[in-house]
């Protein structure tokens, strides 16, 4: 048994990298199945449900408010989302995924990428903003990111998704970041850009 409900869906493509699906607040692990599909056909995927219920809404980890994170439960549940991914590889045999997350997913990627940085091969991150106000030293060399920001997100401020760009930048990683005349919500040029993204 794993340590998360999950869904799981083998590779049709060998050479296709596997990918870690994460959803936003009051998603579960089905929502992101036919993204995943979409944006690197034939990739495993693998895809948990958050284990925080916010007014029966799940999550990856508490917030105080919105855009208010509770950072001590960041660094507990993004420490346990990646042992369920260690576990995962193990039973299925699979090498280090790229996480896609979006919103509340996108920000746990992030939060693994400091604290755990050997668990990701990369990650694509919608919609994210900064996770820990004290970013850990960590070396994210040869890591890819992809960083799709809004413009108009009320949740979110542009400075912030900023400060998440530099700093994975300043540890290491290959980051590109884009920011869209959009909301919070993905857009058809999010799901191109990550078309590209995941071709190049
Ligand atoms: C979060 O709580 O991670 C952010 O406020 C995004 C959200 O889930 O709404």
């Amino acid at each position: 048994e794993l340590s998360f409900i999950h869904r799981y869906e083998p590779a049709t493509d060998p050479t296709r990298p596997p990918l870690l699906l994460l959803h936003g607040t009051g998603g579960d692990e089905n929502d992101l199945l036919g993204l995943g599909r979409m944006i690197s056909p034939g990739s495993t995927l693998l895809s948990p449900r958050g284990k925080i219920l916010e007014n029966g809404m799940p999550r990856f980890f508490r917030r105080l408010a919105e855009g208010v994170f509770d950072e001590e439960d960041v660094r507990f549940r993004a420490n346990e989302l990646a042992d369920f991914v260690a576990e995962a590889r193990k039973a299925y045999g699979l090498e280090a995924p790229i996480a896609v997350g979006f919103s509340n997913g996108a920000n746990i990627a992030a939060a693994m990428l400091m604290l755990r940085p050997e668990i990701l091969a990369g990650a694509a991150l919608l919609r994210a903003m900064v996770p820990l106000t004290q970013a850990p030293a960590v070396d994210l060399a040869g890591k890819r990111v992809l960083m799709i920001s809004g413009a108009l997100d009320p949740i979110i401020p542009a400075d912030n998704s900023q400060r998440l760009a530099a700093s994975l930048s300043a540890s290491g990683a290959d980051v590109q970041h884009e920011i869209l005349p959009a909301g919070h919500n993905l857009s058809q040029t999010d799901l191109q850009l990550l078309v590209r993204w995941f071709g190049e």
